[in-house]
């Protein structure tokens, strides 16, 4: 990418992020052109643009981050790929992917839009689904009976064995099929700091005493595509022998009324897609699925 090839570059990502918003309301149609413009000038890493003799057609650029075990990986962010048809992107894709696997980074990985003209291409690449975010607009949502015999009440520091109880929970079923995720489970520090933190919304559902669920939220901090006062839902988890009677539903209803008056206009989740069962807990919730995380790691041997 050449300095003149900037200013295209940004108007293609404010035009995709406008069709996005135009196809899903709970994708906020905002980029700020002079920041964009400055972090694409800045960039650490190089961009790949592709054009024909009139005009662009298509970028992208990764940042590399070093995971904790030392694994690097580039990662494609809404903002760094655009493209007009799949032979673009695959194009872009082995020029900048040759020069990623040279650097020794073969884990790639793109947040894009949860739209087949947007995912699709990148499945044909090689790239699988692993993460689905999705949204939900607080002025249309409905709120259910609470059911009877249950209490919720704000967690505090002294249940913080307890949430990471259920944060095991979480974790242990991942690892099972068919998610089969190995994921880096939070550490007890990092729980108490976050539940620490005074704008986290930690709450815990109990049957006479008993505790059955908790979900920890927060304000979602500034991020492509969501909403300025979007809260973040996490760690929604009830005890496997209390599901299916309504107990998340319940739980995230009286959250989000609570949210709704304190300004909050959306929520926003991110599931694990081979996580069948939060899929079908999400979908039937009312969430809206606005953007996917696809990885294709490259085997070298
Ligand atoms: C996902 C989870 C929180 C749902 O809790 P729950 O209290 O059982 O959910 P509800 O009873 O309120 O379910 C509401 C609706 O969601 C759907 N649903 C919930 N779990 C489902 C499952 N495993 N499979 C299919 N549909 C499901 C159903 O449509 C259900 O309505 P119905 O019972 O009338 O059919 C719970 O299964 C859980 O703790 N799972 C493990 C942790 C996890 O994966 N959390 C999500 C992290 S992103």
């Amino acid at each position: 990418m050449r300095a003149s090839d900037v200013p295209d570059v940004v108007d293609a990502v404010v035009r995709d992020q406008r069709i996005a918003n135009e196809a899903n309301h709970c994708i906020d149609a905002r980029v700020d052109r002079d920041t964009l413009t400055d972090s694409f000038r800045r960039r650490p890493t190089p961009t790949w643009v592709a054009r024909d003799t009139t005009r662009l057609r298509g970028h992208l650029t990764a940042a590399t981050l070093t995971r904790p075990s030392g694994h690097v990986s580039a990662w494609i962010s809404p903002d760094a790929v655009s493209f007009d048809d799949p032979a673009t992107l695959g194009a872009l894709y082995a020029a900048a992917g040759a020069e990623w696997l040279a650097g020794g980074v073969d884990d790639h990985q793109a947040w894009v839009y949860d739209r087949p003209d947007a995912r699709e291409p990148w499945v044909e690449l090689g790239f699988a689904l692993r993460f689905r975010r999705g949204s939900l607009d607080l002025s249309m949502h409905d709120v259910a009976d609470w059911p009877p015999d249950y209490d919720l009440r704000r967690g505090t520091l002294g249940d913080l064995d307890l949430s990471m109880h259920f944060n095991r929970l979480l974790d242990d079923e991942e690892h099972a099929g068919p998610t089969f995720a190995r994921p880096e489970p939070l550490s007890r520090e990092e729980t108490e700091e976050t539940l620490e933190e005074p704008e986290t919304i930690f709450v815990v559902v109990e049957q006479h005493g008993t505790p059955v669920a908790q979900c920890i939220a927060f304000p979602l901090l500034p991020v492509r595509g969501a909403h300025p006062r979007t809260l973040h839902l996490s760690a929604v988890v009830v005890e496997p022998s209390y599901r299916g009677r309504g107990v998340a539903t319940a739980m995230l209803d009286r959250i989000l009324a609570e949210a709704r008056q304190s300004g909050f206009e959306f929520a926003d989740v991110t599931w694990r897609t081979a996580n069948l069962g939060a899929a079908a807990f999400w979908s039937a919730y009312g969430v809206t699925p606005t953007y996917v995380r696809l990885q294709r790691r490259i085997d070298r041997d």
